[in-house]
Formats: C-alpha cells, sequence, structure tokens
C-alpha cells in the first residue's frame, strides 16, 4: 500500500506564481546542462565580496566571543540599534530613537513578509506598485491580503499617480509599499515631493506605509537619494526597510533594518518575535562595524558598477539595443529589442539564455505592468561583459525564431 500522504499546500500558496529566480534558476541548470558557459544577470546577487573588516569582525567574534552563539536579542542588541540611529544622523541628519524606533530585520525580504502579516488580515487591501519587488506583493497575498496593484510606467516616470487610485479602495486599504531608488525599474526620486504627497495620502486615508530603501547608497554621479524618513510626519505614517546586502555586499549575511514611527513598528516586531530569533548576535557587530567602519567600500562597490554599466550600455548602444544608465541600482531596466516584440518577456528570457548562455531576469517577474521588459543586473566581472556584448550582438543579429 502507498503511503505516502497527499495533502496540497494552501490555496495562497498554491495560487501565487512560481518564484521569480526559481524559474530562473531552472532555465540557467537546462542551459548548463547543453554544457553552455552562462552569465547570470539574472537575480540582484551581489557578486563583490563583502569588506575584510566586516568579515574580520565575524571571524573574531565567532570564535573568542562564545556568548554570542547562543539567542541574540530579537529587536537588535541596542549597539546595533544606536549604530543605525547614528547612521540616520549623519546622512540624513534624521533623529531616530535607538529604543523603538529602530527594528533589526533577518534581511528587509523577511521585514516584507513579516510587516504584511502584522497588519493585514484575509481580505485586507493593501496598496503595492506593480511592476515591483516581487515580496512587496507577494507578501500581501501570503498574509491573506488583496493587492491593488498601482501601475508605474515610463509615463508615470515610475512614480504612482495617487490621485488615481479610487477614493474606496484608499478608504479599505492598510498597507502601501513604495520603493525608491525602484527595483526593478531603476526609477528614483529628484526630491522629497512625493514622499510628501505619500505622507498626505496616508495619513488622510488611514494607511501604513513602508518605503523600502534597499538602494540607498547605490547611486551614481552625485545623486542622493532621499529618505522617507527625511519628511515631516513620516514617522505618523510609516517605516522604511533597509539591506546590508547592496550596501555592503552582504546579501548572504541576512541581516537589515527597520525604522520609523515606534507604534507603528511596534506590531512587525511583535509578529516577528513569535516567528523568528533575530540576527545572529556576531552578524549585527559585523553590521555596526559596517555602520561605523570605512565607507570606501561602498563607494568602490559603486564605482565598479558604474564601470561595468557604462560598458554594458555604450556596447548595448552600438549592437542597435537602446539602453540608459541609471542614477541608481545595478540594474539596466531595458524594453525587449525592436524585432523581438512580438514575444513576451519570458519568451525573450527563455531564448536569450538558450542561445547565448545570458540570464536575465524577465519583467513579467515583476508584475503585469513589467511586461515587455527585461531587468540585466551586472553582477558578473567587468571583463566578462565583453563576453556579453559579443553573444548578444549574435543573437540580435539573428533576431527572433522565424
Ligand atoms: C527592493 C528590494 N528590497 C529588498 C531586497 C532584499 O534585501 P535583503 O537581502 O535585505 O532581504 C531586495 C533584493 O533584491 C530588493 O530589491
Amino acid at each position: 500500500m502507498d503511503k505516502k500522504v497527499k495533502v496540497e499546500p494552501s490555496k495562497k500558496l498554491t495560487e501565487l506564481p512560481p518564484y521569480l529566480f526559481g524559474a530562473i534558476d531552472v532555465l540557467k541548470k537546462e542551459a548548463r546542462s547543453k554544457k553552455l558557459d552562462v552569465i547570470d544577470l539574472g537575480m540582484g546577487n551581489p557578486d563583490i565580496e563583502t569588506s575584510a573588516h566586516v568579515v574580520e569582525r565575524l571571524c573574531d567574534t565567532v570564535k573568542n566571543h562564545p556568548k554570542t552563539h547562543r539567542y541574540p536579542q530579537a529587536k537588535g542588541m541596542p549597539k546595533f540599534r544606536l549604530a543605525v540611529a547614528d547612521w540616520y544622523k549623519k546622512k540624513f541628519n534624521v533623529d531616530l530613537n535607538p529604543e523603538n524606533e529602530v527594528l533589526a530585520l533577518v534581511g528587509s525580504k523577511e521585514g516584507v513578509a513579516h510587516l504584511c502579516m502584522a497588519y493585514l488580515d484575509p481580505g485586507d487591501t493593501a496598496l503595492v506598485t506593480n511592476p515591483c519587488y516581487p515580496v512587496h506583493r507577494n507578501g500581501i497575498i501570503l498574509a491573506g491580503g488583496q493587492p491593488y496593484d498601482i501601475p508605474i510606467s515610463e509615463d508615470n516616470n515610475y512614480i504612482p499617480d495617487l490621485k488615481k487610485i479610487p477614493a474606496e479602495v484608499a478608504s479599505k486599504a492598510k498597507l502601501m509599499f513604495i520603493n525608491y531608488p525602484n527595483n526593478p525599474t531603476t526609477a528614483v526620486l529628484e526630491d522629497t515631493k512625493f514622499f510628501e504627497e505619500v505622507v498626505e495620502f496616508a495619513s488622510k486615508h488611514n494607511i501604513v506605509v513602508c518605503q523600502d530603501f534597499a538602494y540607498s547608497e547605490i547611486t551614481y554621479d552625485g545623486y542622493k537619494a532621499p529618505s522617507f524618513m527625511e519628511v515631516e510626519g513620516a514617522k505618523d505614517v510609516g517605516m522604511e526597510l533597509h539591506s546590508f546586502s547592496k550596501t555592503y555586499n552582504m546579501a548572504g549575511w541576512r541581516v537589515g533594518y527597520c525604522v520609523g514611527g515606534k507604534d507603528l513598528i511596534k506590531p512587525l516586531e511583535k509578529m516577528k518575535s513569535y516567528l523568528d530569533y533575530g540576527v545572529f548576535t556576531a552578524i549585527q557587530l559585523s553590521g555596526i562595524k559596517a555602520l561605523k567602519g570605512p565607507q570606501k567600500c561602498v563607494r568602490e562597490t559603486v564605482k565598479e558598477y558604474r564601470r561595468r554599466q557604462k560598458k554594458l550600455v555604450d556596447g548595448l548602444n552600438k549592437i542597435g539595443w537602446s539602453a540608459k544608465l541609471p542614477k541608481a541600482t545595478m540594474y539596466l531596466w531595458m524594453r525587449l529589442p525592436e524585432n523581438f516584440r512580438d514575444m513576451n518577456s519570458l519568451e525573450f528570457a527563455e531564448l536569450l539564455i538558450e542561445k547565448t548562455g545570458i540570464a536575465v531576469a524577465p519583467g513579467i517577474g515583476f508584475g503585469a505592468y513589467g511586461e515587455g521588459f527585461v531587468r540585466i543586473a551586472v553582477v558578473t566581472h567587468y571583463q566578462r561583459f565583453h563576453d556579453v556584448l559579443l553573444r548578444l550582438k549574435e543573437f540580435l543579429k539573428e533576431g527572433p525564431p522565424k
């Protein structure tokens, strides 16, 4: 007798589309099995090493301070929260009370998912841009909520037009995600005007705002990304999430944080207290080292991404795929090349990897309004972009399948 149980996963999980990068992984595996030399520009997974002084802090702590091997302080050790508050003061002249306006996260992705669970009951509405970083939307669905998509496109500079959100939707929405500098579109805010509108809108309709600031430091040519916390009233309506993943190339370490109004971040802290034990103390100490140590590593990371982006953008324009340098992030958000526009973004990404070994992220993976685009992450070393361009040149010359 077959003893295997057959239990369906939850409807919420079943109804979610396959995880974008899971789908790319399958394509990469297939390409490798055909002996293709895969160049992975799909996931925004930084390839630059974490700085030596941060790594050393971790090694020293783990080796010489065994007390850190115990469960950590879930909301973040006081020193960690203070380092975050100091960083905000220095960077944005924003005052944060480290006691109750800063919360450590096991990466900002986890923070988004748990925030949705903290605020949403089944059927509750939450506002999210489309396209978006996938967990903003999927976190809402996994918490049983109903995402309401705010389309962003070139027409609105990828910035939501809040006036277009119907009053009956705004009045029932509980939560709203925004993300500038934006993944996947690379859009930025030139000033705090949109954030001011968001404060006004959220306050009027009683909505908690979560601004995802994962790319705050990956900015170019003198552009400085504004913080939501700089805007008057921001703490009354929401919070901002940060990640060490991109700023300090610590994606695998799993450490981030949330700052914002104390009453608004409290439910997230409570939800997390039931579900996780916080960030490993040795990693919190390494995070402090990153925040307080020399920031040359951040400048070098940014410089290297820019060098790669310039090489790629120059080359793409030469081979007939129109590209522009973004003001922030390590991505290019690219409309499909002209003669491939009969294909959708997934078909294009599949064909691209099959023919060239180059993996990119299809725009549809970030939402229906991402269709027609692909996102390219410059997360491989500079010299590789020479190969990327040679392969793309051939690919474009050959054109779409007849
Ligand atoms: C907008 C955005 N937020 C959060 C994250 C994830 O950050 P973390 O590694 O801190 O979970 C990413 C990663 O790509 C991202 O693009």
